[in-house]
């Protein structure tokens, strides 16, 4: 089965972005573990990361054609503001888990509201890169059941 990782506003930055928040590791050292781990064990893990709203929506209306089974999905600042990719996930009817690498509930305010958490399978948050690799084990195990 074929899993899509789909990657924020920011994301790139990972690794030099405050570090004391969103931790050490690149993107690409996030991204490159959970291909790796899929290939283990017969999945395919396509990954995007993008700044730009449209990209990230438009993406998710590709997914829905190319048959991909499960997202997993970080909308970074998009997160707070994006009912268009919102969406584009619902009409793309593809189960997903939402996952932060911090702990948005103990930071700003503005952070404590998603508009993805209600229509996800599951959310992750506060866990750093780790919180990638739990949501593809469940995602794994999910695409099984
Ligand atoms: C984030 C949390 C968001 O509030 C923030 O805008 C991000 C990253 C996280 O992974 O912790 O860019 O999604």
């Amino acid at each position: 089965s074929t899993i899509l990782v789909l990657h924020g506003p920011n994301l790139n930055m990972l690794g030099t972005r405050e570090p004391e928040i969103y931790g050490h590791e690149t993107l690409a050292d996030i991204d490159d573990r959970l291909h790796n781990k899929a290939a283990e064990k017969g999945h395919h893990l396509l990954h995007l990361q993008s700044n730009a709203e449209y990209e990230l929506i438009e993406r998710v209306h590709e997914a829905r054609a190319e048959g991909v089974d499960f997202m997993i999905i970080n909308p970074a600042a998009f997160t707070h503001t994006s009912v268009a990719l919102r969406d584009a996930v619902l009409a793309s009817g593809i189960p997903f888990i939402e996952v932060h690498l911090s702990n948005v509930h103990a930071r700003e305010p503005f952070r404590q509201h998603s508009y993805f958490s209600d229509i996800a399978e599951g959310v992750i948050c506060g866990l750093g890169s780790q919180g990638y690799d739990l949501a593809l084990q469940a995602a794994l195990q999910r695409i099984h059941r």
